[in-house]
């Protein structure tokens, strides 16, 4: 067990190994990984898995989610903010580090359940002194702004002073180890002590000028009794040190608390943060860390007790499920409805932070059947950001509401028009110009959090109104073609952005199709059963008759490109003419090897793509097609898709089992499970790949436990066990109703009705009501 490798007193707070995610050794080329797999997330901010005395190699960021700053880069980003974590204890000033001390023992394992960073390394510093120190992490969810760590330290082999560094690191920059990438998003404010004691960082981004305040204070107890002295503080340019000392006892553990707490404008005007600060740490060290701990752990635990997967009988997988599980439902946020889930959540600084169609595809699902309130939020989000989408939509020469491709705080387009080469060519990026498949997203996205939760007064209040305008948007983005009497979606990305761009991507056709479509019938059906929102909708948006015709005259004549009679569906215009290569091997990992033919023959040339794209339309829309169309498609695409972004594998992993293709399945499942977790794309340093956190869960829930929300409410649930797994549990929130699901290895589920309104759940056709009277 990976706890035993802790001492007893550390073991009381730590879980089992099916909770606990084990770095068993120290290597400093792997330490932005660990950064990453190890950040801790509380909805509010973020905070990669850094150590705290200093690594090489160290990018340590936190950030908040909602502060962004562009500066002298091409984007709005998540601005790093100082850094809290730093811990430094020195013997006679040799600093006990892992970078400068012998290492003889090291462990740091996250700890799900609970939400934790552990630690314990034994360091033997030049001169043969053995310190083992142990320490836990929290950033509370109890309370978004406290922070604490815990050291446990014993001086093995020798008695003396040990000088503590309580810091505070403001010089910290977004992208530090890339060259041209390199900014500094803030700008010091004040650097002073925090209270009596502690140590007070105060900066604003430097575009909108937004505060935030970060504070720390450090105590140390031995046998229950405080034992640091010597208190003095400095203010090192943009690093803030307290300096304090303690006198330690070979033998004998000296527990040293380091309390932070953070503030931002967002929530508290900036000539009070520094008092909210300094109120909030002094109330955190009243309480004590061990209060705090035991409040974040119980909302965990409520957090679990929904949002567990358990899988039995595959260890391994059930752990890499979980953990990204643990990185989505850390990320989310239940009382903020201007903030999104950013691609690399908050646990890492590429792509800035910024919300995209994965939000909507990928990651609602989880939250509307896990944390509806969350999903609320993210869905709030898009409207609160529908004017910028309608400025967006006009600026490009559109009507209606064109969402960005990347989105941040204030919803204007946020993916870069230029980026920069190592060598320092810029290139023009063109993704924003021709992908714009996520304002279907957004449309789809809110027809599915509907269909999910039964929040009809969102849809009533606010999705309509996304609803009209994305329509609209559509119906300005396609061109007619006089002579093939049909409307075409001409110069487009579709989710596949190897081939850029391309005339009739029939992704982005059949879902631009699909958002007119469900509005058109909408309103048909709002015209009776609602006349009142109906009249209100039309005056207020000014949709006229002759604006329905045309909608209803576009999506009638949309384009969707086929191919030749064989059942096949063409990508885009001319994709079965480009050069047929395929995939014909897979490497130790089970990813898909590189076909040499790409060595000379550019991508945009072959048939090979970079993610589910033909596919991702049989997944969302998979019942406008017949079984056969499906299972056609899957083997074409396929054995084409070198899934160069991580929204691909649990895509093929769902649609493998809708076309009765098993073993492709679960091999898909593990891919995406462990992605992050082994590192299968070499980026996980970058941050943990949000979208793809969301598939697993999808796949698991929709496409292992066969699990389907029908048109007409009813719950249907048709199982494909995978032979490795002996039982699979889960609970959904569904419309109101908290179910438990549990599946045997036969393919039979037994579904509890835990709390809510009544639900129609169908086991493998079989019907049963559950809840109400009957
Ligand atoms: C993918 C996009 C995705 C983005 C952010 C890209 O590599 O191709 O589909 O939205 O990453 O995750």
């Amino acid at each position: 067990m990976i706890k035993e490798r802790f001492s007893p007193e550390m073991q009381q707070n730590l879980s089992d190994d099916a909770w606990m995610i084990l770095q068993e050794d120290y290597r400093p080329e792997e330490t932005l990984k660990y950064e990453s797999l190890f950040c801790l997330s509380n909805g509010y901010l973020g905070t990669r898995g850094a150590y705290e005395e200093g690594a090489k190699n160290s990018l340590p960021c936190t950030f908040i989610n909602g502060v962004f700053d562009k500066s002298e880069t091409f984007m709005r980003e998540l601005a790093n903010m100082p850094d809290w974590l730093g811990i430094r204890l020195y013997v006679e000033k040799e600093l006990i580090g892992i970078d400068t001390c012998r290492i003889l023992e090291f462990t740091r394992a996250l700890d799900m359940r609970h939400a934790l960073l552990a630690k314990r390394y034994i360091l033997e510093d030049r001169r043969g002194r053995k310190t083992l120190i142990e320490g836990i992490r929290m950033v509370s969810r109890a309370n978004v702004h406290r922070l604490g760590i815990r050291l446990l330290v014993t001086p093995l082999n020798y008695s003396g002073l040990i000088e503590v560094e309580n810091i505070l690191d403001g010089s910290v920059i977004n992208f530090g180890d890339a060259p041209r990438f390199k900014v500094k998003h803030t700008r010091l404010l004040q650097n002073s002590c925090l209270d009596t004691h502690g140590a007070y960082l105060e900066v604003t981004t430097r575009d909108r000028k937004l505060c935030v305040g970060t504070g720390s204070r450090m105590e140390a107890f031995s046998d229950g009794q405080p034992v640091m002295k010597n208190h003095s503080f400095h203010a090192f340019g943009e690093t803030a040190v307290e300096f304090q000392d303690f006198e330690a006892e070979q033998g004998k553990t000296v527990e040293v608390v380091k309390y932070a707490a953070i503030y931002t404008e967002r929530e508290t005007p900036d000539y009070e943060i520094h008092c909210k600060v300094r109120d909030e740490i002094r109330q955190f060290m009243a309480d004590g860390f061990d209060a705090e701990l035991s409040r974040h752990t119980a909302v965990y635990a409520r957090m679990w007790e929904d949002a567990n997967i358990e899988i039995q009988g595959d260890f391994e997988l059930d752990r890499a499920v979980r953990f990204t599980i643990f990185h989505l439902m850390s990320t989310g946020n239940e009382r903020d409805e201007h903030v999104n889930v950013g691609a690399k959540l908050l646990s890492g600084e590429e792509y800035g932070g910024h919300a995209f169609w994965d939000t909507e595809l990928f990651m609602l699902p989880f939250f509307a059947c896990v944390f509806p309130d969350t999903a609320r939020n993210l869905e709030n989000y898009r409207y609160h950001l529908l004017d910028a989408a309608r400025e967006n939509a006009r600026k490009n020469g559109y009507r209606g509401a064109q969402y960005p491709w990347e989105s941040a705080d204030d919803g204007t387009e946020q993916c870069p028009d230029w980026t920069i080469e190592p060598d320092g060519t810029c290139y023009r990026c063109y993704v924003a110009v021709y992908e714009h498949h996520v304002t279907a997203a957004v449309a789809y996205g809110i027809y599915h959090y509907v269909k999910l939760t039964g929040d009809e007064q969102f849809l009533k209040e606010k999705g309509a109104e996304i609803l009209i305008e994305t329509a609209r948007f559509w119906a300005s983005r396609c061109e007619y073609h006089e002579t093939l009497h049909r409307f075409e979606i001409r110069q487009v990305t579709g989710p596949d952005e190897w081939h850029e761009p391309v005339d009739n991507n029939l992704y982005t056709n059949y879902l631009a199709k699909w958002n007119l479509s469900y509005v058109l019938n909408l309103l048909k059906e709002w015209e009776t059963t609602e006349p009142v929102l109906y009249e209100e909708l039309k005056n207020r948006l000014s949709i006229g008759e002759e604006e329905r015709g045309h909608w209803q005259n576009v999506m009638e004549h949309m384009y969707l490109p086929k191919g030749k009679d064989n059942g096949l569906l063409e990508q885009f215009e001319g994709y079965f003419d480009l050069q047929d290569v395929t995939i014909e091997a897979c490497d130790e990992n089970d990813w898909p090897i590189r076909p040499k033919a790409l060595e000379t023959v550019p991508r945009s040339q072959t048939q090979i793509i970079k993610q589910a794209d033909v596919v991702m339309l049989l997944h969302l829309l998979g019942e406008e097609f017949d079984e056969e169309t499906r299972k056609k498609n899957y083997a074409y695409y396929e054995k084409r898709t070198l899934h160069g972004s991580s929204l691909s594998p649990s895509i093929y992993s769902v649609m493998g089992l809708r076309v009765g293709d098993e073993t492709k399945a679960y091999r898909y499942l593990c891919r995406a499970a462990f992605i992050d977790l082994t590192d299968l794309q070499k980026n996980t340093r970058e941050g943990i790949h949000a979208a793809n956190a969301g598939g697993v869960w999808q796949t698991v829930v929709f496409g292992f436990a066969g699990v389907s929300m029908e048109e007409d409410g009813v719950v249907d649930i048709r199982p494909h066990m995978p032979k490795e797994w002996s039982g699979l549990s889960f609970r959904l929130h569904y419309r109101g109703a908290k179910l438990s699901i549990t599946v045997t290895p036969d393919n039979q589920a037994d579904v509890k009705l835990l709390e809510g309104s009544p639900v129609t759940v169908r086991v493998n056709g079989k019907v049963q009501v559950m809840g109400g009277t009957s």
